[in-house]
């Protein structure tokens, strides 16, 4: 029931508010951004603008000492407000460098600075922590986070593994530039994302700075600490920096020159490369599985393939350049990644054309697994199934085979360079692929990407 004494109230508290919005800031930053595959990642009440780390990793007892420094703007006032935070013990927060109260409460630190923010401020908080990060065990997204190797450690934290190493305000919808200083034993080095800075030596420490100058996903957020052998090249403009375990030295060529000539055909075919730099990294332990981590991927334990590279780097424009605004929309990411290897297997030799690699699937009988879930909402444990990669792949060649090779690869381009360093949506994919084909494909995307089931022939 409402009442005309309850709206005058609400009425009453809305004036004060704008009166005094510091008095009224009573108000608590939600815990999570209010995405159902992941109701806790993210935080309510501010944008993150930038994030500077500066770490410091022991390996003898795999420890970090770490200070995050947070800038930040707050959507409306604030009197606490949340991180994601999973990682080891906490020393000190500071907002805007007065010290805060903080408490944790499973994987939120939660801070009451001692003035409450403003609607519109920007501010900064520091946290500072040390101890051992541990990396997330789940039965269908695997083990991601941060992860201990041999030598050292590597992060490769999708979906919502960056709080295990960082406080953060840990969802792809809240895009942030980054600065990292790494400081390693002086016989190991560290790499992240962007492009490196002037590295330094003091005593048996070794500092390595990198900077990602173009906002970012926290997922994509990395470092890699390591023994590592690299080499370096230029594509155009683009510096591309390969690294490898010093278990795949002998292969260290061959990747490098897989992900060059992998990039200079992801420029011609998406249009210009949204960072300034690219490359690869492949680690030791055996995880099996690649992390398109922005600028350049880590690939876990084996030497990729050129179709990996090409996935993995296609996901530079579609995934880290246009960023899902909410997980249901990976599709987006993984079904774009692997038509980009039907694309350029084709490149390569006509004979392998993407209409054949579709047929080779749309072959398979209604109960296979690629039909059982619709990419376009496959839930938080099908998140990065089969049918999102493949499915996903194929809703991209019906879209092809509908529009022409011409409109497709317009469509393609367009979305890249529209969206670039933002975010999309389905819908706005749907819209776009409207817009540019001229024609209507509410059926078409539909049927393949939200129907149980094979899609019949002539139902889209
Ligand atoms: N995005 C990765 C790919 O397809 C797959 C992936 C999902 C992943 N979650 C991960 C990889 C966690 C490493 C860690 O390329
Ligand atoms: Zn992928």
């Amino acid at each position: 029931m409402r009442t005309a004494g309850m709206a005058a109230t609400a009425m009453a508290a809305s004036v004060t508010l704008t009166a005094g919005a510091l008095a009224l800031a009573d108000v608590a930053g939600a815990p999570g951004v209010g995405d159902p595959y992941f109701p806790a990642s993210g935080n309510g009440g501010y944008n993150a603008l930038h994030y500077d780390v500066v770490l410091k990793y022991t390996p003898k007892t795999q420890t970090v000492a770490a200070t995050v420094t947070m800038t930040a703007r707050a959507g409306h006032p604030l009197r606490t407000f949340n991180l994601d935070f999973r990682g080891p013990r906490v020393t000190s927060v500071t907002v805007d460098g007065i010290r805060a109260a903080h408490t944790r409460d499973a994987g939120e630190l939660v801070i009451t600075p001692a003035v409450p923010l403003a609607r519109g401020e920007e501010f900064t908080t520091v946290v500072s922590y040390t101890g051992t990060p541990t990396s997330i065990q789940h039965g269908t997204l695997g083990t991601y986070g941060w992860i201990k190797t041999r030598e050292g450690a590597i992060v490769l934290a999708e979906p919502d593994g960056a709080s295990t190493w960082l406080p953060v305000n840990d969802h792809p919808s809240d895009k942030a530039t980054y600065d990292f200083t790494i400081t390693v034993p002086k016989h190991l080095k560290a790499l992240a994302n962007g492009e490196p800075l002037a590295p330094s030596l003091e005593g048996n420490w070794a500092t390595f700075r990198w900077r990602q100058p173009v906002a970012m996903a926290s997922y994509l957020a990395s470092v890699a600490i390591g023994k590592w052998e690299m080499t370096h090249g230029k594509v155009g403009d683009i510096t591309v920096i390969t690294a490898v375990d010093p278990k795949f030295k002998k292969s260290l060529t061959q990747v490098h020159r897989r992900t060059m000539r992998a990039l200079r055909w992801g420029r011609t075919t998406f249009g210009p490369y949204p960072f300034r730099t690219s490359g690869a990294i492949v680690d030791d332990p055996r995880l099996d599985y690649a992390l398109e981590t922005q600028d350049r991927p880590i690939y876990g334990g084996f030497v990729p393939s050129e179709d990996f590279v090409v996935h993995e780097l296609a996901h530079q424009w579609f995934g880290n350049s246009v960023t899902v605004r909410r997980w249901k929309d990976i599709w987006l990411n993984e079904g774009f990644a692997t038509y980009a290897e039907w694309m350029y297997r084709e490149h390569r030799s006509k004979k392998d054309s993407a209409a054949k690699t579709f047929r080779s699937y749309y072959r398979q009988p209604a109960k296979a697994p690629i039909f059982q879930t619709p990419p376009g909402a496959p839930g938080r444990e099908q998140m990065f199934g089969f049918p999102v990669y493949v499915r996903g792949a194929m809703t991209l060649h019906v879209l092809r085979q509908r529009v022409g090779d011409a409109k497709f690869r317009t469509i393609l381009k367009t979305w890249a360079a529209e969206r670039q360093g933002g975010h999309g949506t389905t819908e706005q994919f749907v819209a776009l692929s409207e817009r540019v084909s001229g024609k209507k494909l509410d059926k078409l995307f539909q049927v393949w990407l939200y129907k149980k089931g094979k899609p019949k022939r002539g139902s889209w």
